[in-house]
């Protein structure tokens, strides 16, 4: 039998989530390491294994899990990933982003990408929240290369609003009404799963990154292809290699992002109550 193409994966994957259901979700989440816990403030959640979606990826990270869990947050309904795919896992980049297109293919227009990261500024401190503002990516791999699908979006295609404008400004306002202080930069994305050396950080600083990890990025450029609304937040769980002395592990980075879990949930729950069209 001839292979499935792409779109009919997408298709498949998608019909099978919408049994589960009976209603539209509004926002998907992808939750970082450490965060998947938001999911458990979920209302009514219906959860599905990673496993039981024909054609998904399984994640093997650890700090995250394997589900989707669909409900409601702050009166919205969600479908939270607990759990993503990484580069350093030996998923191609387009594997990674699957479920971005699954969750277009379920009409869902609204996205929020939350990930840790190492910091590269100097005055900023560990547990800082960081807006991504943009991106720069240097590792070659892209996840819409190869075989175009025009139903799902052009070939060629801007980035400049990749990280809505609307958003950032809505992300501020919520993170300045709880009080919490937040920052807004730029993500590097570095393949790992080593973290960077310091020369790396070195020169990712000399580029004009504030922040550089190991996810999203993809993610990120799926979403503008879909044209969804984006809006991405980094946990600064440590400082890069070589802009402080300690020695990095990854126990350090799933620590700091315990720390600022209740803020940043409290956080992201104001901003889903507050996204309007
Ligand atoms: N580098 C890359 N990825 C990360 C880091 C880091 O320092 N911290 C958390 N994720």
């Amino acid at each position: 039998m001839e292979e499935k193409s792409f779109l009919e994966k997408i298709e498949i994957s998608a019909d099978y989530i919408k049994k589960f259901i009976d209603f539209d979700i509004e926002i998907a989440l992808v939750l970082g390491s450490g965060l998947g816990e938001l999911a458990q403030s979920i209302e009514n959640p219906i959860v599905i294994n990673y496993s039981d979606i024909p054609n998904f990826p399984i994640s093997t990270a650890p700090g995250h899990y394997g589900k989707l869990v669909i409900g409601e947050i702050s009166g919205k309904n969600v479908v939270c990933m607990q759990g993503r795919f990484h580069y350093y896992e030996g998923y191609d980049a387009k594997t990674i982003c699957y479920p971005i297109f699954v969750f277009n293919q379920l009409n869902i227009k609204k996205l929020i990408l939350t990930n840790a990261s190492g910091c590269l500024r100097r005055d900023w401190n560990v547990g800082d929240l960081m807006i991504i503002e943009d991106h720069i990516k240097l590792v070659s791999d892209n996840p819409l290369r190869g075989i175009n699908y025009e139903s799902l979006g052009p070939r060629f295609f801007d980035m400049s609003k990749t990280y809505s404008s609307k958003m950032m400004k809505l992300a501020c306002a919520c993170a300045k009404e709880i009080n919490l202080p937040i920052r807004k930069g730029v993500y590097q994305f570095f393949s790992g799963p080593s973290f960077e050396t310091a020369a790396e950080i070195k020169m990712a600083s000399a580029l004009g990154a504030d922040a550089t990890g190991m996810s999203t990025v993809f993610e990120a450029i799926t979403a503008s292809y879909l044209k969804m609304e984006l809006l991405a937040i980094s946990c600064l769980t440590n400082m890069a290699t070589g802009i402080s002395e300690t020695i990095l592990d990854e126990n350090e980075v799933i620590e700091a992002g315990k720390k600022v879990k209740p803020q940043f949930i409290k956080l992201l729950k104001s901003i889903i109550n507050k996204w309007e069209n």
